[in-house]
């Protein structure tokens, strides 16, 4: 299988799920790593890797639908079963989400549906919420919202801060997205009337 990773930063997940499907020899390839920022971090681990990379920068299009035209175009260049959106800090138009439609994931730092957007740490602090953790989901048209595949959960201990508590969850989610993603690779997510179905190991 095919793999297209999206990112926009660090890509730390990226790199979590890029050295997974290598020591584990998943059935798939890391077909590219795609970035919306010309200076993602990420990029430079993939290019260090041999992986294909290739940057479509949202600031150089008028639109939303340009931008999303040009990634799309981009990342059917290689052909992909799987779309992975980590870190990728851009909301998608409708018709880009339907096209990877079943075949797209996200993964979210919170245990959605709790605190969908941004500031998901902070948030979880503010609420005194004594749990924490990270989603990952189908995309769907509905920004952090979709399937759920997997969630990975942490506590909030006394004295967190956003830091502290972030770390923790990141922790969490370098184990949780390789997971997710082999679930998928190895075609064991099946989605049935709006929910995920993890099928056995066969
Ligand atoms: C992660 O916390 C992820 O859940 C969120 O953005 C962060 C990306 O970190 N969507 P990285 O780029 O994978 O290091």
């Amino acid at each position: 299988k095919n793999i297209v990773i999206l990112i926009s930063g660090r890509g730390s997940n990226m790199e979590a799920v890029v050295r997974a499907a290598e020591s584990q020899q998943w059935p798939a390839r890391i077909a590219a790593v795609i970035s919306n920022k010309p200076e993602a971090k990420g990029l430079e681990f993939a290019r260090a890797r041999g992986i294909p990379t290739a940057v479509v920068a949202n600031k150089e299009y008028a639109s939303r639908a340009e931008f999303d035209a040009a990634l799309q175009e981009a990342i059917d260049r290689f052909e992909p079963d799987l779309v992975v959106l980590a870190g990728f800090m851009r909301i998608l138009t409708a018709p880009f989400v339907q096209h990877y439609e079943g075949r797209m994931l996200n993964i979210h730092p919170s245990l959605l549906p709790l605190f969908p957007g941004l500031g998901t740490h902070q948030q979880a602090l503010d609420a005194g919420e004594q749990e924490h953790g990270a989603t990952v989901h189908f995309v769907t048209a509905e920004l952090d919202h979709g399937p759920v595949v997997a969630q990975a959960r942490v506590p909030v201990l006394p004295g967190d801060t956003e830091d502290t508590l972030s770390a923790r969850v990141l922790a969490e989610e370098h184990k949780l997205y390789p997971h997710a993603v082999r679930l998928f690779v190895e075609d064991r997510l099946k989605i049935e009337n709006g929910d995920v179905r993890i099928l056995e190991d066969a």
